[in-house]
């Protein structure tokens, strides 16, 4: 059975570990996440953007992933990734995701207390857990999710302890120098203010803009409390690089039930090196 996510980050918050929650946006893309879990026996987050429901919609990502899990064996959560619109997360709920997270951080922030707040009553009484979000990213190169006018605001450490109080969140999202897609320049992630919002908080903490994080400092993240990190534009170039070099290989056009298996591999591949990130190995 799909599960939240809240056994799986507590587990990585008291041992100091992460767990990778990868985008995906079609069937290659949960069945090569789904393999990772498998091949390296790891929990994993299938995420799905509400950007993408052009691509899927919420009861075929359900129906897919459930019928992946059943043959998998291991824990999995089916997670609705920055999600601003109360319908849809609603909706989502229904459907049968097992944890979503209510973005509400462009907004006051008395209004993303509120909002965070309504959604956690109605979701933690059907079993979902919730993420939210304070501060916010700015956007690097090939970013699929920001954009050009995305700042950088780093979380407060005083306002996310009484966010959390006051909303009952599971798991916070934070602000501490990752970008949404690839670095443009060296990345100046603060580790010292991931420390003080972990002192403040003491919940599992959510990383964003996992592509392109340098392992050391993953790695100072995960010790000051981040249990979740996200990873979508690395996917996404990789597969297609993959893509490109395959088609500018063959002599003759690949028939696209086998780019479609290759896609699977190089999305299996992309999310095993991140796995092996997150949990130091
Ligand atoms: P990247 O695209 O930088 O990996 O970030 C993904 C993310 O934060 C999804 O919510």
């Amino acid at each position: 059975m799909l599960q939240n996510f809240n056994a799986m980050l507590a587990d990585a918050y008291k041992n100091h570990y992460a767990i990778g929650s990868f985008n995906v946006y079609n069937y290659e893309t949960i069945k090569g996440v789904m393999q990772a879990g498998k091949e390296t026996g790891r929990p994993v987050i299938v995420a799905f953007g509400a950007k993408y429901l052009t691509n899927m919609d919420l009861e075929d990502v359900v129906a897919v992933t459930r019928a992946l899990e059943m043959k998998q064996g291991l824990p999995v959560c089916l997670h609705l990734d920055h999600c601003a619109k109360l319908d849809v997360i609603y909706r989502a709920i229904r459907a049968g995701f097992t944890s979503v997270m209510y973005d509400g951080s462009a907004l006051p922030y008395a209004e993303n207390i509120a909002n965070t707040k309504l959604v956690c009553d109605i979701a933690h009484a059907c079993g979902v857990s919730v993420e939210a979000e304070l501060g916010s990213l700015a956007a690097g190169e090939h970013s699929h999710e920001g954009t050009a006018d995305d700042k950088e605001i780093y979380t407060d450490p005083k306002a996310a302890a009484d966010f959390i109080k006051a909303t009952g969140v599971d798991a916070l999202a934070v602000s501490v120098g990752t970008v949404h897609g690839m670095y443009k320049g060296t990345p100046n992630v603060r580790v010292d203010i991931t420390k003080a919002i972990n002192e403040a908080c003491g919940i599992p903490l959510v990383l964003h803009g996992g592509s392109g994080t340098p392992e050391d400092k993953i790695r100072g993240c995960i010790e000051n409390g981040v249990t979740k990190i996200n990873v979508n534009t690395e996917i996404s170039v990789y597969t297609v690089d993959k893509t490109a070099e395959r088609l500018a290989a063959e002599g003759k056009k690949p028939h696209l039930s086998e780019l479609a298996l290759m896609q699977q591999g190089a999305v299996a591949e992309v999310v095993k090196k991140y796995m092996a990130f997150f949990e130091g190995r």
